[in-house]
């Protein structure tokens, strides 16, 4: 059985009092009002990870994740975080892959091939990302290219290893624009993409991977998005700086 899984990505967001208020109404309404069978995740930025990880280990179903780490294990890499650091603080899930990232800093495949592997070598859960973009979409060959994604970023992994993985699809034209995937295109990709991971992994392997959508997923539509299949759950942006909604999310299946 794969698990429900609802990650609150809040990006670059929250000064260091407002993310302190934020975890801990999150992580008293969790306790409250969510079953223990979802599994929930804050992902809030990095400096806050170290305190806010004591309030997420009050509760068994919910995890702490870095919205990113290093694709390098220590060294003379300014800036950087380590997948070994973020282990030494309690760390659980680290996303990868995410659009902005690859956007924004040039993220490739390959990097994050090695992004996983160190991730997975410190004992934590990748959270990966794929999704295609509006022109892809109306293009006509997006599933191939996400499929290719996970191709190229995942396919080197043992079988033991990958069973770790959880995948975030997010069409990048749905994040933070307020324009949801419907629930036939998101079905529509997370059936095709978990019929390619049996390709490579077998079918019993697929359907035991989360597959979670994002993309403007918030209290209105979870619902609908997660009676799907082969939906698994959300990652959450916007909403998730929201304790209120987000709680609502995650009482959603
Ligand atoms: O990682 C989740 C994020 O990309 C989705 O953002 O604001 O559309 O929920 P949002």
């Amino acid at each position: 059985m794969r698990k429900q899984i609802v990650a609150g990505n809040w990006k670059m967001n929250k000064t260091a009092e407002e993310a302190l208020i934020l975890a801990s109404e999150v992580v008293n309404m969790v306790k409250d009002e969510v079953n223990t069978d979802v599994q929930v995740i804050i992902a809030p930025p990095a400096i806050y990870l170290s305190t806010l990880q004591k309030y997420t280990e009050t509760a068994p179903n919910i995890g702490i994740a870095a919205q990113n780490c290093s694709n390098k294990a220590s060294g003379a890499y300014t800036g950087e975080i380590s997948a070994s650091m973020l282990k030494s603080i309690g760390v659980t899930h680290v996303i990868l892959g995410h659009s902005e990232r690859r956007e924004y800093f040039k993220e490739t495949n390959e990097q994050l091939a090695e992004k996983v592997n160190i991730v997975l070598e410190n004992g934590l859960t990748p959270i990966f990302c794929c999704g295609e973009t509006l022109e892809l979409r109306q293009g006509g060959d997006f599933l191939a290219f996400v499929a290719s994604q996970l191709t190229d970023s995942l396919f080197h992994l043992s079988p033991e290893d990958f069973a770790k993985v959880v995948i975030a699809y997010e069409p990048i034209w749905a994040i933070g624009t307020g324009l949801t995937a419907s629930s036939e295109q998101a079905q529509e990709m997370h059936a095709y993409l978990r019929g390619h991971l049996a390709t490579k992994y077998g079918q019993e392997a697929a359907d035991n991977t989360s597959i979670l959508y994002g993309g403007s997923c918030n209290e209105k539509n979870a619902q609908e998005l997660f009676a799907c299949a082969d939906v698994d759950g959300g990652l959450i942006g916007g909403a998730s700086l929201k304790s209120r909604e987000f709680t609502n999310i995650a009482k959603s299946f």
